[in-house]
């Protein structure tokens, strides 16, 4: 794993702005897994700046998003389909037919997590997914207990989770919905690269437990470990738990190109 400690979140959103650059510069028609939630929109942001300026075009890729709330009646703001179009891909040049979400205000949410894993094989996999990590140690929504081999599926929300969004339905944990459909732990794992980006103090927990602490369904993050390409960018308060900071400095963070990443 590299774990990847830079000074500021700005530069953190910028390398995982340019990992995706990258991708895309040498595989066109890559498939992207898009997080939604606070942690990658300055990402989001500078992949749109980058795309207005004719760096990066999103003209033949695919995005699927990781998770979307159940019930939410479609188009409705907080949907993480209206969010992700809202922030990214409606500034940039990925046609809404290639963006994919799990239907989630369909009729029949149990069946959509089978359908939406069929859409990723006929894509022909993720190349390249970005995740935040929740403050239980979620990733995508597996809450904590969420089987490591899982696949998309509908899954409950823990309380925490609501609470942590309320802010984004108005401060009232009531309005956030239940359930959700989420990519499993072991459809994240079978993405070609898994970049995760955290910043800010209220991440240092997790990422500590997810990364330096044991495997366990009890922090889905810590799955990661298993996955033999995984790039962790985090900024300074939220490596501030970290006991290898040090070295992941020395091995990592100093490296004068990224090449590697
Ligand atoms: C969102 C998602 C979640 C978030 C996590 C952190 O699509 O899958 O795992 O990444 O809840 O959310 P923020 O970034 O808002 O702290």
């Amino acid at each position: 794993m590299e774990i990847v400690i830079t000074a500021t979140p700005e530069s953190a959103a910028e390398m995982v702005a340019d990992t995706c650059e990258r991708l895309l510069k040498h595989r066109p028609e890559a498939v992207i897994g898009l997080a939604t939630g606070s942690s990658p929109l300055p990402a989001y942001q500078e992949m749109v700046r980058r795309h207005r300026d004719g760096r990066m075009s999103f003209a033949g890729a695919t995005a699927f998003l990781l998770d979307e709330y159940v019930g939410l009646p479609p188009g409705h703001p907080e949907s993480y389909r209206e969010f992700i179009r809202r922030e990214l891909t409606d500034q940039v040049d990925l046609s809404e037919d290639r963006l994919h979400s799990p239907d989630a205000s369909g009729p029949d949410p149990a069946g959509a997590g089978v359908r939406y894993e069929q859409q990723i094989s006929d894509a022909g996999g993720i190349d390249l997914q970005i995740l935040g990590i929740g403050s239980d140690g979620h990733i995508g929504f597996n809450e904590p207990s969420s089987s490591l081999g899982s696949r998309t599926r509908m899954k409950t929300l823990t309380a925490q989770t609501r609470r942590d969004n309320a802010r984004f339905f108005g401060g009232d944990q009531d309005a956030v919905p239940r359930h959700v459909i989420t990519q499993g732990i072991g459809t994240i794992l079978d993405a070609g690269h898994l970049v995760m980006i955290a910043t800010g103090s209220s991440k240092a927990g997790p990422i500590a437990a997810a990364f330096e602490g044991p495997i366990t369904s009890m922090v889905p993050a810590s799955a990661l470990q298993f996955h033999p390409h995984t790039t962790v960018v985090i900024d300074e308060d939220a490596a501030v738990e970290l006991r290898h900071a040090g070295y992941y400095r020395e091995a990592f963070s100093n490296k004068p190109d990224w090449q590697h990443l």
